[in-house]
Parts: structure tokens; C-alpha cells; sequence
């Protein structure tokens, strides 16, 4: 296949660098790194060359010609005479977010901690239930019967009335993105997201073939007026919203945005498609008052949920929940792609819905003084740094008092800190003032992460981010 190019233009985006603060040739190089190791870049895609990265970029030809050496030496750049330099990826890399044993490294990289207890117990019954599975096949191309009652039950309960047939289960909220966008989506349709956004959907709806327009979201609030001014300028099949504690803001989307939002995508036949993975983590608003789901208000929503924050990611479970005319094209296609879900991870899924309530109110006391110890520590260590706290999620989302999230991430990294800057949430480029500090950890790694933190955010402030070495520059999993 054809290596995809990668434009200077579209380079330029991607580095957001400061005209007045040019960076020198081992920065421009780290700052490229942080983009393919993050994945903003992917593997084989075919670089700018020299020439045109000097054009369109405020730095020397020198720069970006030993920048590029920088990269080639540290094994992410291929470079063959007559067909340019494309990225690689170091051989033998393995997820920084599982380090080596004994090694040092940190990953604050993925908004999710540890299984909530009871997962191993739900396990246990789910073992039990197993043998009246094992006389059949096994193939669960919709899901486990059971599960799919209990999750119909759980939407009707927050004001969504749901069939059982209207669900089907995935493994996990990923595939089931994948799955809808690949299936129901035609290759070239507009998608809009908000801006910032979940990273790993941004490059799910792309690699779909679905063009991305970011809609401004203040962390606060999505902008309605651009989001009405985007549909209405051109045709947008789809648009991809995160209403409940959104990655990475920790917004909650009120009752009348959710009706204003749909009755502008109604206007426009955009179809929304409703990400609710963080929607059970409502950490300072009380279950019973939570906003009814987005699909209550438009009757075409696809949703998607997941057991992974809420429960545990490692049972790898999600639901597409789509209207009854949309489920013969989902099914037809997921036996193309995976056939079904693992069935004893249904039935742990099952077993921990039944418990739910109970299981939830020690994890979110958990979560709440995790978080208010993170935004405690930073206030006190970083006290230009804006900290607010989210009512809900799983992340802190932070604004930075300079343009220098990319140049922080770097910077960590000398202190064995690895850090998801702040422009992979934004679809356009953008979101070098933010930064996502996830809070699910212990008391013990939030206070190391914070100390590794502000010795790195010392570092960009002195103009000392000192590159690490090349044996630990591993891809980075953001999630
Ligand atoms: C908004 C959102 N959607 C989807 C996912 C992926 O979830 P899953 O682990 O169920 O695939 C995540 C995980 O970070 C997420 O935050």
C-alpha cells in the first residue's frame, strides 16, 4: 500500500509552534517524536522533505535537516534516497503505560485505574453460570441474552426506554465506534466532534474514512452557534458527542443543551452518535438527577457504552444501543469482524449490574478524594496553573498559563513522566495551553506524578527540557 504524505502544511498544524520562540533541532525533533509516538503520526506515513519543511516552518534548513538525523538515529525515520523519509516505529517497543519490570517510568496517559472490587467476585459467578453456555456454540454475534436485558433495563431506568433487541454487545466502546462508523458511514461524510475530544475516536472515525470537523468545546460548554453554523454550511452524516463527563473536559452536557444539540442535528439529518463510556462516574451530581441520554431526545442516536470505566477495562466489553432499523446492517457486519464477545465476560458484565449501585458509590468516594487530592497538589505546587475540578470522569483538564503542553510532555519524559499533551485531543491542531491529568491512581503515584510534574513544568519554564534517551521512547496509549 502506498505510504500516506504527510503535508508541511498539515505539519505545521500538528507542531503549532510560536513564530517568536523557535525551537532548535533536538526540540523540533522530540516534538516530532511526541507526535508519532502518541500517534498523531502514524507508522509508514511519508514525511515532508527537507526542503518543504523549511518553507513552511520558522526554522533553518540546518534545523530540519539535523532534526530529521535526530529521528533517524533514534530509529522513527526511514529515509531512502528518491522516496523521502517515512516514520518507523522502534522495533520491540511495548507500551510505556505497562513498564518493564523495576523500571521507573511513569504512565499518566490512560483515564482509568484499577478494577473496582467485586470484579473478581463477579468473575467467580460468572464462572459458575459457564457450563450451560458450554453445551452451545459459543458464538454471540448480538451478546449474551442476559446482558443484553440488563443494559436495555439500565437505559430505561435513565429515561431512555430500550428494547433488548436494540443492543448489541462489542468488546469494549472502541470496537463499537469502529464498528458503527465503518458500517454506517460512507467513506468522505463529515463527521463533527468536539473539539477538544476523545483522542482514539478522532483516529477511529479518520481511519473510517470520515472527514473530522472539530466544533469548539470551552471545556465548559460545546459551542452551539458553531456547531449549527458547521451543519448548516455543509452536509454532516454524523457527529460524535461525549454528553456525560467527557473526555478529556469532565463536562456534563445540561437537559437543554442535549434538546438544543438535538433539535440541530434533527434540522440538519445528522446523526448523532453518542459516546456514554464515562456516563456511570458521576462523581458531584446525584445519580437521580443525572440529564436523560442524548438518544432520548433524537430517536436515530447510536450510542455506545462500555464496561471499562465504570467496572474494569480489561473485560473489554461495550454495546452499541441503535435504532431497530439500524441493527440487521450492524450484525450483518460485525460477523465480518469479530463474530461476538467473549461469552464469560458478558456474564461477569451481567453479574456486575447487578450490583451496581452498591459497587458504584464505594468507587466514585474513591474517585472524589483522588481527584481532590490531585487538584489540591497542584494548586499548591503549581499555582499559576488553571485547576478546576470536574463534576464527573475520570481526568483533571488543565489550562497551562503558556503555550507549552507539547514542550511539558517532552520535558517529563527526562523525568521518567510520560504525559498525553494537550493538542491529541484536538482534531485541528490546537490545545498547547491544556493538559489531561487522569486521577484514577493512588494517593502514593498522584503525589510522585505531581512532584515528576512540576520538576518537568521547572524545566520548560527555564528553557531546559532535556531529551531522554532513545531506548526509552516507546508508542504512548492514550485512553
Ligand atoms: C470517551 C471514551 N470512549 C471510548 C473509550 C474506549 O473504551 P473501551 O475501553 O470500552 O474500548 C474510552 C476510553 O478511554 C473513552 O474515554
Amino acid at each position: 500500500m502506498a505510504a500516506a504524505t504527510l503535508s508541511a502544511a498539515r505539519m505545521l498544524t500538528l507542531l503549532d509552534l510560536a513564530p517568536d520562540d523557535p525551537p532548535g533541532y533536538r526540540e523540533l525533533a522530540d516534538l516530532v517524536r511526541l507526535l508519532v509516538l502518541d500517534g498523531r503520526i502514524a507508522a509508514g506515513t511519508r514525511m515532508p522533505s527537507e526542503r518543504e519543511l523549511t518553507d513552511a516552518l520558522p526554522v533553518s534548513r540546518t534545523t530540519v535537516t539535523r532534526a530529521y538525523g535526530v529521528l533517524r538515529e533514534a530509529g522513527l525515520l526511514t529515509s531512502r534516497r528518491g522516496s523521502g523519509s517515512v516514520v518507523t516505529l522502534p522495533r520491540g517497543t511495548r507500551p510505556p503505560y505497562m513498564p518493564a519490570a523495576g523500571s521507573s517510568m511513569v504512565g499518566w496517559t490512560i483515564a482509568a485505574g484499577q478494577a473496582a472490587p467485586g470484579v473478581g467476585l463477579a468473575y467467580g459467578r460468572a464462572l459458575e453460570q459457564l457450563p450451560e453456555y458450554l453445551s452451545q456454540a459459543g458464538y454471540e454475534t448480538l451478546g449474551v441474552p442476559v446482558l443484553r436485558e440488563l443494559l436495555a433495563q439500565r437505559y430505561a431506568e435513565r429515561g431512555l426506554p430500550t428494547d433488548p433487541d436494540q443492543i448489541l454487545v462489542t468488546s469494549g466502546a472502541q470496537s463499537a465506534l469502529s464498528l458503527v462508523a465503518r458500517t454506517l458511514a460512507s467513506r468522505g461524510d463529515r463527521v463533527a466532534v468536539e473539539s477538544p475530544t476523545y483522542a482514539n475516536a478522532i483516529d477511529s472515525l479518520r481511519r473510517s474514512g470520515l472527514r473530522v470537523l472539530g466544533v469548539p468545546h470551552d471545556g465548559h460548554r460545546l459551542d452551539l452557534d458553531a456547531l449549527a453554523g458547521a451543519v448548516r454550511a455543509a452536509p454532516v452524516a454524523w457527529a460524535y458527542l461525549i454528553p456525560d463527563f467527557q473526555n478529556p473536559t469532565g463536562s456534563l452536557m445540561d437537559d437543554v443543551t442535549r434538546q438544543d444539540v438535538a433539535s440541530i442535528l434533527r434540522r440538519s439529518t445528522t446523526t448523532p452518535i453518542v459516546d456514554e463510556t464515562m456516563a456511570e462516574l458521576a462523581l458531584d451530581v446525584d445519580e437521580r438527577a443525572m440529564p436523560v441520554p442524548l438518544a432520548a431526545h433524537h430517536p436515530g442516536a447510536l450510542t455506545v457504552g462500555s464496561a471499562s470505566k465504570t467496572f474494569w477495562g480489561g473485560l473489554r466489553i461495550g454495546w452499541i444501543r441503535a435504532p431497530h432499523a439500524d441493527v440487521p446492517r450492524l450484525v450483518a457486519a460485525r460477523e465480518t469482524f469479530d463474530i461476538g464477545t467473549a461469552v464469560l465476560e458478558q456474564l461477569a458484565v451481567a453479574e456486575l449490574l447487578r450490583v451496581r449501585g452498591e459497587l458504584l458509590e464505594g468507587r466514585r468516594e474513591r474517585l472524589r478524594a483522588r481527584r481532590d487530592e490531585l487538584v489540591t497538589a497542584l494548586r499548591d505546587r503549581l499555582p499559576d496553573w488553571g485547576v478546576n475540578s470536574p463534576v464527573g470522569g475520570l481526568s483533571l483538564w488543565i489550562r497551562l498559563p503558556a503555550r507549552a503542553s507539547s514542550r511539558l510532555a517532552v520535558a517529563a519524559e527526562a523525568h521518567d513522566l510520560l504525559l498525553t499533551a494537550g493538542p491529541r485531543f484536538f482534531p485541528d491542531g490546537g490545545g498547547e495551553t491544556s493538559l489531561r491529568l487522569p486521577y484514577a491512581r493512588t494517593s502514593e503515584d498522584l503525589a510522585d506524578a505531581v512532584d515528576r510534574l512540576a520538576l518537568a513544568w521547572d524545566d520548560v519554564l527555564d528553557g531546559r527540557a532535556t531529551p531522554s534517551a532513545p531506548s526509552r521512547r516507546r508508542p504512548v496509549l492514550t485512553a
